[in-house]
């Protein structure tokens, strides 16, 4: 982080006061910079701008049940000085007005106006220290923005079935003379009910593998707290843990991971390596440990899992008037990590206190990271027996070569991991292995040029997991298989030209790519999935003492996902220029031959 483009999300209050002093030489590359936010003016109408993310229905239009949906609203908030406050909090029941009391699918809708000028802040949504939510803020304009999001948390029915639980929203505002956005808040669940017909009712479908878990632990710190209930990772040796307990009847567990990247890391994939740094007299103004990072899970110190995250930008990042009003892939409802640790279950069926355990490999400050223990309980026995029988664990490959001279350069990081593990256990259901298996693959390249102020970056990871399970029960020996296949593409391009007088022009163009297939398969039904979400946006600003104070943005997006092969579909494609829509196809048929495998390719 320089002195210029200081760090602008989740910084101390100290650090949103900058000096306006230009250093003599205005470090590159030009990226490595944090969000910032925009003093321009939107256009006069429409009033309010309505930002969004580009995603599917939620629930599908498939599954809607003809009865409107029950409405819960739990709480309402004007966020203004959050930050290091404690989070907003609320009493959660499941509604009492609702003329049922069993759902085919609860959705979050959190909706928000903000005006005058604001970063993107992190903020969480928490159901007893479970996340159900990690999102961003959209920055507002001076005539004032709305933006909703909508997440199917139907995954979490057992919890949202108890009473007198807290629920909890962090979201870390300040507001100043410059920064004036207060974003007003609403919070409220949509209980669909279920119908006789028609409706789809997923706490039926009677396999292991669609029910929902029985019992979700929160692996997050507690309340009281004055911040986010998530652990914040700091540097590379930083390990964050939490101690759990879980009931002696679990037959299957996963771990979901949260994650997100800021500060010093919130462009980890474009930061450099240290000894470019070192060479060049920048270890103190810009974020260095390379390009690649990896979140480490273990269980009692041993590896259990992985995550290599999407590059999610958040809305002030690289040029924010690319992301107005179509925002990027994942900002506002950033991906979760599942990961099967059902054969480490032998471990963890003692009764005892055991650590599951955070880290980022290379990770500068700083990462959040908590996750939910998601736990199917068998009701039959009082004890499930089990037994690990195999934790292969490949160690990282990481390849890096660097070429440099002066502060022009290329870079590459290469990097794969493979991580296996078996075990079985034993429960009323009958005998049953696991195998679990996460495999991934990283490239990244980075070139900097013009004395280091036109920095292109081009990366993509690759993740297959896979979760095969056999169920041994007299002569019956019924098999599940999961498999995710996902690709994450990356693309930014930036020029950056010095304008004197404390500011400068940045040019920059961004592809982010975000594919994925997904196979559910037994013996007798096979379901699957296929998403293929394309997002490219080019943007022009010059920035002057930290504000963007003219430019222009636009955001070309396709998205097309198809369940079931033709069950359900949803295209949208979608363009914005300056704020304004220029066409925008929707629709819910399913087309033949749209999907495009290539994370970068559009048409
Ligand atoms: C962008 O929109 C604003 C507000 O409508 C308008 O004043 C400006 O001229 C537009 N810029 C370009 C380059 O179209
Ligand atoms: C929040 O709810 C209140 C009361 O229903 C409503 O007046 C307000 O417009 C809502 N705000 C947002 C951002 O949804
Ligand atoms: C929830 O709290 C209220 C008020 O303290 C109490 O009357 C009620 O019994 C509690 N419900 C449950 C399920 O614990
Ligand atoms: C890493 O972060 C932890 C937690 O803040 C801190 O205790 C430790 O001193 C840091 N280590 C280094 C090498 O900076
Ligand atoms: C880095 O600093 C050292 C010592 O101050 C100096 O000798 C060297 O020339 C500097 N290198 C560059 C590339 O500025
Ligand atoms: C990025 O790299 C991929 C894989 O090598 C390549 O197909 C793609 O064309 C590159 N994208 C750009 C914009 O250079
Ligand atoms: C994903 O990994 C599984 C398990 O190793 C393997 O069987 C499968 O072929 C892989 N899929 C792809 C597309 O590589
Ligand atoms: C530099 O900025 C100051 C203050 O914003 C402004 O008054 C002055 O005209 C600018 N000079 C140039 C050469 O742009
Ligand atoms: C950036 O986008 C512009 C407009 O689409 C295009 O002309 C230019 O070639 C792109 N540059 C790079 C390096 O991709
Ligand atoms: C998206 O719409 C544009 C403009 O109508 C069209 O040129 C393009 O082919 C469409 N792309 C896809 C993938 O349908």
């Amino acid at each position: 982080m320089h002195s210029l483009l200081f760090s602008l999300l989740f910084t101390s209050l100290s650090l949103l006061h900058p000096s306006t002093a230009l250093p003599p030489h205005r470090p590159p590359p030009s990226i490595a910079t944090n969000s910032l936010s925009s003093s321009i003016h939107a256009p006069p109408v429409p009033h309010p701008t309505v930002f969004f993310e580009v995603t599917k229905p939620t629930p599908p239009p498939s599954t809607t049940t003809t009865t409107a949906p029950c409405s819960h609203h739990l709480l309402s908030h004007d966020f203004a000085h959050t930050y290091s406050q404690p989070p907003v909090t609320a009493l959660y029941s499941p509604p009492s007005h609702c003329p049922f009391t069993r759902y085919s699918s609860v959705v979050l809708e959190f909706t928000s106006t903000c005006k005058g000028r604001q970063f993107d802040r992190i903020f969480g949504v928490w159901l007893n220290g479970v996340e159900l939510l990690r999102s961003c803020s959209a920055e507002p304009t001076r005539e004032g923005i709305f933006w909703k999001v909508r997440k199917d948390i139907t995954k979490y029915y057992s919890l949202l079935l108890q009473s007198n639980q807290t629920i909890a929203i962090y979201l870390g505002n300040v507001v100043d003379k410059t920064y004036t956005g207060v974003y007003h808040v609403n919070l409220t669940f949509h209980y669909y009910p279920i119908e006789n017909h028609g409706g789809k009712n997923h706490r039926k479908l009677g396999n292991l593998y669609e029910n929902f878990a029985d019992l979700i632990l929160p692996i997050s710190r507690n309340l009281p707290l004055n911040d986010g209930l998530w652990f914040e990772v700091e540097n590379s040796s930083d390990v964050e843990s939490k101690s759990v307990s879980i009931p002696r009847n679990a037959y299957r567990a996963v771990l979901e991971v949260y994650v997100s990247f800021h500060e010093n890391d919130e462009f980890w994939y474009t930061n450099l390596p240290n000894d470019y740094l070192v060479a060049n007299n920048m270890s103190n103004q810009q974020p260095g440990n390379g390009a690649f990072r990896e979140v480490l899970v273990s269980l009692d110190g041993e590896l259990v899992g992985s995550v290599w995250p999407f590059t999610v930008i958040f809305t002030g990042g690289i040029n924010p008037l690319v992301w107005r009003p179509i925002s990027a892939i994942g900002s506002f409802n950033l991906p979760s990590y599942d990961i099967e640790i059902t054969p480490f279950l032998g471990k963890l069926l003692d009764g005892k206190p055991h650590d599951i355990s955070f880290s980022v490999t290379n990770s500068l400050n700083v990462w959040y990271i908590d996750a939910n223990l998601h736990l199917w309980l068998d009701n039959k026995v009082e004890v499930v027996k089990g037994q690990l029988l195999e934790n292969n664990v490949e160690s990282l490959t990481l390849w890096t070569k660097s070429h440099f001279k002066g502060l022009n350069g290329k870079f590459y990081a290469g990097a794969s991991r493979s991580i296996m593990s078996k075990g079985w256990v034993e429960s009323s259901k009958g005998y049953m292995t696991t195998i679990s298996i996460q495999k991934f693959d990283f490239e990244n390249y980075n070139v900097l040029r013009n004395d280091g102020s036109l920095q292109t970056v081009n990366q993509t990871i690759d993740l297959n997991t896979t979760v095969l399970t056999k169920l041994y029960k007299g002569f019956a020996c019924p098999f599940y298989k999961t498999e995710s296949l996902k690709k994450f593409g990356l693309f930014v391009y930036t020029n950056q030209v010095d304008e004197g007088n404390n500011s400068y022009s940045l040019l920059s163009n961004v592809t982010l790519g975000l594919n994925e297939d997904k196979i559910f398969a037994t013996e007798s039904v096979v379901s699957s999935s296929m998403l293929r979400n394309r997002q490219r946006g080019e943007g022009t600003m010059v920035v002057k003492n930290n504000l963007v104070s003219s430019g222009l943005g636009s955001t070309h997006q396709v998205y097309d996902y198809n369940e079931n092969k033709g069950g359900f579909c949803y295209f949208r494609n979608v363009s914005s220029h300056n704020y304004t829509i220029v066409f925008d196809q929707v629709t819910d048929k399913c087309k033949v031959n749209t999907l495009l495998s290539n994370v970068f390719s559009f048409d």
